[in-house]
């Protein structure tokens, strides 16, 4: 088949390269030329460096004689002769703190698409083409897409809601493995369209390919990541919570309490200082915004968001309240910038807002740290003389006065050989991942203040 992408970001670029690695012929466009000149280059090396995804670069490089990058619209409109399914793969971000979902990007491009169509084979439009939604959009999209194609007077298309559920920094991996595949339609030939994009997971005994209608599907991506984002508000709010407020409590032995009931399951459970990303967010906002507009309530929609809001601010809040620690002139290593490990994206990373926390406090410097998240942190945090990005962590905490763990990368479980070893001084620890949890009894014998999240104050024996 003939597969277009529009939007070249996480999802649009991970879906391609699954196409082309299933035999379609791709092409995919976008109007970020950097992106597209990185993504086309044929190394493995630059096309990770512009999103780091695991197996993304290979599957590209191997994938070449079936994937086509463009910046320039005419590729697209030469395309669109032969066709036949068009993956919309735009942003769709909050306005401001509305709940609301712009769909600014996605209603520019299908506006774009649409007068393209109805010009294709000089306006006559015989091939049947089905246009996909690929972004998290509102419910209700589906009529407005409709809308759009039909103003511009297109025909012989259908609107279908192909909701993506990649889990970043495994997205390639999930996506050659998925465990379902949600394809909502109106009608039975869209489907049909569907099912030859996806033949090689329709026919797998191992994929769930779920057919629904374009609201259903729309509605199940938001509910889905809401779920998954009170998994967590749970965990930091109510369990990491009981952790911090009672002596003897380990939270990784609440862990594998609860997690052996296959009812409460075993994925999220982890203590961290906010659920970031470029989804839960903003799903979750963009769901409580649809219920309200509909009349309904959101009570729990918004009592969540507002519970992984509080963790990162009581985290921060503890260093003066449990350990009496002044940030004014303070030295900070600030470790961890993506908002996870494995993914150099760093949307709604809980460094942004330590960041501006700590610009507040008057600090009198910063050493950042990340294996791959520095140059997008950069974009936002240019380098200063009062704030340096470090090539090592353990370069990053050599003066610092207060340690601060923001992601959960591996590496950083070693750090505490470092800290105790070499450091002459006694900085406050403050780990926000949970990633010296085995090393906290020695931390505080050999004299360190440490703040974690899931833990009561531990008070550095003198
Ligand atoms: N990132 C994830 O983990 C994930 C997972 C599931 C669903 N989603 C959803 O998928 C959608 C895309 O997410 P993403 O993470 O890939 O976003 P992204 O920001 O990484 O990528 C979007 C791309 O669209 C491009 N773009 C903007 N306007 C354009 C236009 N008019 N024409 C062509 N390209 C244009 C941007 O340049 C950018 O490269 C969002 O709705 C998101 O909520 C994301």
């Amino acid at each position: 088949m003939n597969i277009l992408y529009i939007g070249a970001g996480f999802v649009g670029a991970c879906s391609a390269a699954v196409a082309a690695d299933s035999g379609h012929s791709t092409l995919v466009f976008d109007i970020d030329q950097k992106k597209i000149q990185m993504l086309a280059s044929g190394d493995r090396d630059t096309i990770e460096s512009c999103l780091f995804e695991k197996g993304l670069g290979d599957l590209l490089v191997r994938n070449k004689e079936r994937i086509a990058f463009t910046t320039d619209y005419s590729n697209v409109v030469n395309f669109l002769a032969s066709v036949d399914a068009i993956f919309m793969c735009l942003p769709t971000p909050e306005i401001g703190e509305t709940g609301e979902s712009n769909m600014e990007y996605y209603n520019s491009a299908a506006e774009q698409l649409a007068t393209a169509l109805a010009k294709r084979d000089g306006g006559a439009q015989q091939k049947y083409i089905v246009i996909v939604n690929k972004s998290t959009v509102p419910i209700d999209t589906v009529d407005h897409t409709q809308e759009i194609l039909d103003k511009a007077g297109v025909r012989n298309v259908g609107v279908v809601s192909n909701p993506e559920f990649l889990v970043e920094g495994k997205a390639i991996q999930g996506s050659l493995k998925p465990d379902r595949i949600v394809v909502g339609a109106w009608q039975e030939k869209d489907f049909d369209v569907m099912r030859n994009v996806y033949r090689r997971f329709y026919d797998s005994p191992d994929v769930e390919y779920i057919e629904v209608n374009p609201k259903e599907a729309a509605a199940g991506k938001l509910l889905a990541n809401f779920y998954l984002f009170n998994k967590l508000a749970i965990c930091f709010d109510v369990i990491g919570r009981t952790a911090e407020a009672f002596d003897a409590i380990s939270f990784e032995n609440l862990r594998r309490i609860l997690i052996n009931d296959d009812r409460i399951g075993k994925w999220g459970f982890y203590d961290s200082l906010y659920a970031g990303g470029s989804c839960f967010i903003k799903d979750a906002r963009s769901l409580s915004h649809q219920l309200q507009t509909a009349g309904q309530e959101a009570v729990l929609v918004n009592e969540t968001y507002i519970a992984n809001k509080r963790q990162l601010e009581t985290f921060l809040g503890r260093a003066q309240k449990d350990a009496g620690f002044d940030w004014a002139g303070k030295r900070v290593a600030l470790l961890g910038l993506a908002f996870k490990r494995d993914t150099n994206d760093t949307r709604n990373s809980p460094s942004i807002d330590i960041m501006h926390f700590l610009e507040g406090k008057n600090v009198s410097h910063v050493s950042l740290y990340d294996p791959a998240a520095s140059d997008m942190f950069k974009s936002m945090f240019a380098e200063t003389e009062k704030r340096t990005y470090a090539s090592h962590e353990f370069d990053a905490v050599k003066d610092a006065d207060v340690i601060i763990i923001a992601t959960d990368w591996p590496q950083f479980r070693g750090l505490a050989d470092v800290i105790v070893s070499e450091l002459q001084t006694r900085p406050l620890i403050m780990d926000g991942r949970r990633m010296l949890h085995h090393r906290y009894a020695d931390l505080r014998n050999a004299g360190f203040d440490v703040i974690a999240v899931g833990s009561p104050f531990i008070r550095g024996h003198a």
